[in-house]
């Protein structure tokens, strides 16, 4: 029978036993931590029926129950055992089942996400089924791009090569056609490695490589300068080209970088917009940000285009097959690379009778 004060005594001995096999258990999980979630479950089954035995034996020990009755309680805990690691094998044999159907799924491609599985299995299968729809969407514009550059190299170095033998075999000698057919080259050498450039530039800003040195710069001066280039361009054109600064306009930035993202906005401005209308640059802040915009009158881009406008390669239908003066729907990628390297937006809505391109860059504090 027992007596007052065996239970404190019970107790403390069970406790102080328990916390030793818990200590072991947290150990040999430890030690086995790369191994499949179901020897996990059974040391965890064993380390709860070892410590309810050590609580038994605690009791046994102060001879509060013996014979028959001792072999009773043994008994229980031992079947409580039992089925307790007879659970943990039914679990871990559906979390083994169920990794295995995520690995499967995995290997065979393209990859969906399988339903119904617990939940952390479920959330790692939707993050990596997400992964995947990136990657496949990634590795469609890279081959897309692959496909439109080298058709954009072949064809300006197919009329070069042309041009090149027309004048070696002494086809043409007519001095006004042999100085149109090396102007008509030195133009596009020039295209093709403004080209290059570009390209060489989209593969830094997506490696992450751009290394940008900021400083405090007025954007009204970007945009004096941005003018003052685009200039010639624009008045071959016909556009006209105004520019509107407020007078302040500080930003910690890149100004090469920047005045190179703004420069493609201004030089898309002036490719599609009509001669005699205008392209207006502007800067100013706007709702605590530093705005830059570009409004010109290209008659508005497709609403289905404007959340594409951004995509590498992407050059709108109309402009599939490369012109005289096509891109090679590199610029606005750029752009959006340089300006989100500086912590700021870039967007395109319609207004009017043409398209905003603005960017949106945090203030920087002025002095
Ligand atoms: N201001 C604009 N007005 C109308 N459409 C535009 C304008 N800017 C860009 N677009 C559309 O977005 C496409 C992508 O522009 P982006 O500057 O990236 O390439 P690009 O001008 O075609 O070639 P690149 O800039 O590499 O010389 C353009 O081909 C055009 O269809
Ligand atoms: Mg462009």
């Amino acid at each position: 029978m027992p007596r007052p004060g065996d239970l404190p005594m019970v107790m403390a001995v069970t406790a102080g036993l328990g916390l030793l096999i818990a200590l072991a258990g947290v150990w040999l999980m430890g030690r086995l931590r790369t191994r499949s979630i179901g020897v996990a479950m059974a040391v965890v089954v064993v380390v709860a029926v070892a410590a309810t035995l050590a609580g038994v034996v605690a009791i046994i020990n102060k001879m509060i129950i013996e014979g028959p009755t001792k072999d009773f309680v043994l008994s229980v805990v031992a079947v409580g055992g039992l089925v307790g690691l007879g659970v943990a094998f039914v679990l871990a044999r559906r979390v083994v089942q169920e990794s295995r159907r995520l690995v499967a799924a995995v290997r065979d491609l393209p990859f969906v996400a399988p339903t119904g599985l617990p939940a952390e299995l479920q959330t790692i299968a939707n993050t990596l089924e997400e992964a995947y729809a990136r990657e496949q969407a990634l590795e469609g514009a890279r081959r897309e791009l692959v496909a439109w550059v080298s058709h954009d190299l072949r064809t300006p170095l197919a009329g070069m090569r042309a041009m090149a033998e027309a004048l070696e075999d002494g086809v043409v000698t007519d001095p006004e056609t042999v100085t149109r057919y090396h102007g008509q080259i030195k133009l596009e050498v020039e295209r093709l490695s403004a080209m290059v450039d570009d390209l060489f530039e989209l593969s830094r800003i997506h490696a992450g490589a751009l290394r940008l040195s900021r400083s405090r710069i007025g954007l009204a001066d970007l945009v004096a300068d941005t003018l003052a280039g685009a200039e010639p361009l624009a008045r071959a054109k016909g556009v006209m080209l105004t520019a509107e600064a407020a007078a302040a306009v500080p930003v910690e930035a890149d100004a090469g970088a920047l005045g190179r993202a703004l420069r493609n906005l201004v030089v898309n401005a002036i490719r599609h917009t009509p001669s005699d209308r205008p392209v207006v640059l502007r800067a100013a802040v706007e709702q605590g940000m530093a705005c830059l915009s570009v409004t010109d009158c290209c008659g508005g881009i497709p609403e289905e285009d404007l959340p594409r406008v951004f995509e590498v390669a992407f050059r709108g239908e109309a402009a599939r097959t490369p012109s005289a003066d096509g891109g090679a729907g590199l610029g606005l990628a750029i752009a959006q690379g340089i300006v989100e390297a500086h912590d700021g937006e870039i967007g395109v809505v319609n207004d009017g009778p043409g398209c905003r391109f603005e960017i949106r860059l945090p203030l920087g504090e002025s002095k």
